[in-house]
């Protein structure tokens, strides 16, 4: 006997958890179906972001970051600090902790709201007038039918043609997250946010880092003057990053991996590493999804086809989050889940994408909200540019850290802000306030005339809009 839903989710990351969440709040009757096994073999809700991305992730830069500051930082404030020493399983031990209340806040989330969660891989079998039947195979086996079907199954990483991850010597995210010991060197293929973000890791902890990039320019989508003082901060701390190379064969034996490349100016290379993290992006994943049982369009690269409004090119199939276009982040697969229950529900569900945050947890941290210079130049916007550096900040200065900037992009006729690049202490907190503003279409000059705590970070982002109008109060 099928069990009947108003609506089935078929993954329970950011994407599909909120998803289930926000259409019970509506009154939905809904399952989820996921089928990510923790160490025991039980469930561990929450996807590649609680998993193996976002979550973990950050906990591994909390903890190396505070490693950094008490090794390099704390003797500027006084504080002597002697055999200071990383126990990598109890920093690896932390990071699981912290994986496993989230995956138990999920549940507990569905038991709030009366989701009924099934534990396994959700399959289409087929349509009919009752909905779309699907087979949950795992360990809790069952079939469902469901009126709305909304897929959010997320992606997996990239990997190289011919160099396969073994999450031992090869390692994708997940083995990236569960390395045992400090890698004397460690490489990664892939400068993007995971690189970025894993060889700040490693490198605090005592790594010889080498990043191998493929492009010529250092981070493309970050606007040009942001990416190049952050690249300029890498560098000082020693994080050794080609860029324009050509990755040849790579060979793993006993003692570790090697890689063959050429540099920019042709010249052919030898990379020996004991370990190498492969961070050349993400594909869409529709794994044992079913998709062909039912008709359901895929395109070239394997991702659902949805419209705007995540609609699939079946009636009542919607699907959302790193399985569909745009960009692979956790909040905007959330905040498209959303929209999609309030879309099932006759409401007007909306994702506003020009003001999707997106922030690289290195440090110093980088963020940013619209549009960067090069894309009004190539646009042909007349704009305003005003940057105000962390250097003139007084809480940065007695935080010690005041590397970087806040720059703002303004429309030059009107002042709405178009964007907001940070690079430094806090972006991501900072970032916040440029998304509301320009969710408000807010103008420059909004937020210069707004009053600013003293002394805070904050105070970097009203100078920055000053400086749009070429009236900074402090630098
Ligand atoms: P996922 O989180 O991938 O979840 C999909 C779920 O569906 C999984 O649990 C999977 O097991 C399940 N599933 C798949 N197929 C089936 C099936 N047929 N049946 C049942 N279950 C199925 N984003 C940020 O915004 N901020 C960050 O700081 C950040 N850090 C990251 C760090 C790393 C190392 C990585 C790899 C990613 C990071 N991301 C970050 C990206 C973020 O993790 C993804 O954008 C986000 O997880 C996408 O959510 P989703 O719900 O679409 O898919
Ligand atoms: P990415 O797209 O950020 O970066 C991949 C990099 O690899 C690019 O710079 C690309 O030019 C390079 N590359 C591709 N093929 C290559 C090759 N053959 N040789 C050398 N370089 C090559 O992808 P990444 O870092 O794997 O992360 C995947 C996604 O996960 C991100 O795009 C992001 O959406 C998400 N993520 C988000 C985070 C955050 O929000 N803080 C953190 C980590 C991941």
């Amino acid at each position: 006997m099928s069990k009947q839903f108003d609506v089935i989710v078929i993954g329970g990351g950011p994407g599909g958890y909120i998803a289930a969440i926000r259409a019970a709040q509506l009154g939905f009757n809904v399952a989820c179906v996921d089928e990510w096994k923790n160490a025991r073999g039980g469930p561990a809700l929450g996807g590649t972001c609680t998993n193996v991305g976002c979550i973990p992730s950050k906990a591994l830069l909390q903890s190396s970051e505070n490693f950094d500051q008490a090794g390099h930082h704390f003797a500027d404030h006084g504080i002597e600090i002697k055999g200071l020493a990383m126990d990598v399983a109890k920093m690896l031990g932390r990071k699981d902790a912290v994986v496993k209340q989230n995956n138990d806040g999920i549940l507990y989330l569905f038991k709030k709201n009366k989701v009924t969660f099934f534990h396994g891989r959700g399959t289409f079998v087929k349509a009919s007038d009752a909905g779309y039947e699907i087979n949950v195979a795992g360990s809790t086996p069952d079939t469902l039918v469901g009126k709305h079907i909304i897929v959010a199954t997320g992606s997996n990483a990239r990997a190289l043609p011919g160099a396969p991850f073994d999450e031992e010597m090869i390692l994708s995210n997940d083995g990236a997250l569960r390395v045992g010991a400090v890698p004397q060197k460690l490489g990664l293929i892939g400068s993007g946010v995971i690189g970025l973000e894993m060889g700040s890791v490693w490198r605090r902890l005592g790594s010889e880092v080498t990043v191998l990039e493929a492009l010529p320019t250092f981070l493309g989508a970050v606007d040009e003057q942001i990416a190049r003082e952050a690249k300029k901060a890498f560098d000082k701390q020693g994080l050794k990053i080609e860029l324009g190379v050509k990755v040849g064969e790579i060979k793993t034996g006993k003692k570790g991996v090697s890689v063959a490349w050429t540099n920019a100016r042709g010249e052919a290379q030898l990379l020996e590493v004991d370990k190498l993290i492969v961070s050349i992006g993400r594909v869409p994943n529709t794994i044992g999804l079913g998709a062909e049982a039912v008709g359901l369009k895929l395109d070239e690269r394997g991702a659902i086809v949805v419209d705007d409004d995540c609609k699939t090119s079946l009636p009542n199939v919607w699907a959302v989050g790193d399985v569909v276009r745009g960009p692979m982040l956790a909040h905007k697969a959330e905040e498209e889940g959303v929209a999609v229950a309030e879309r099932i529900a006759g409401q007007h569900g909306h994702v506003n994408f020009n003001t999707v945050p997106w922030v690289i947890y290195t440090s110093p941290e980088i963020a940013w909200v619209g549009q960067t210079e090069q894309q009004l130049k190539s646009a042909g916007r007349a704009y305003k540019a005003g940057t105000f550096p962390f250097l003139a900040n007084g809480r940065a200065r007695a935080l010690g850290d005041t590397t970087g900037m806040v720059k703002f992009l303004a429309d030059a006729a009107t002042d709405e802000i178009l964007g907001v690049h940070i690079v430094g202490p806090q972006a991501s907190e900072l970032i916040s306030e440029a998304v509301v503003a320009m969710e408000f279409r807010a103008s420059s000059e909004d937020i210069a005339r707004i009053c600013h705590a003293h002394p805070s970070l904050s105070e970097a982002t009203k100078e920055a809009a000053l400086a749009v109008d070429k009236r900074t109060l402090n630098f």
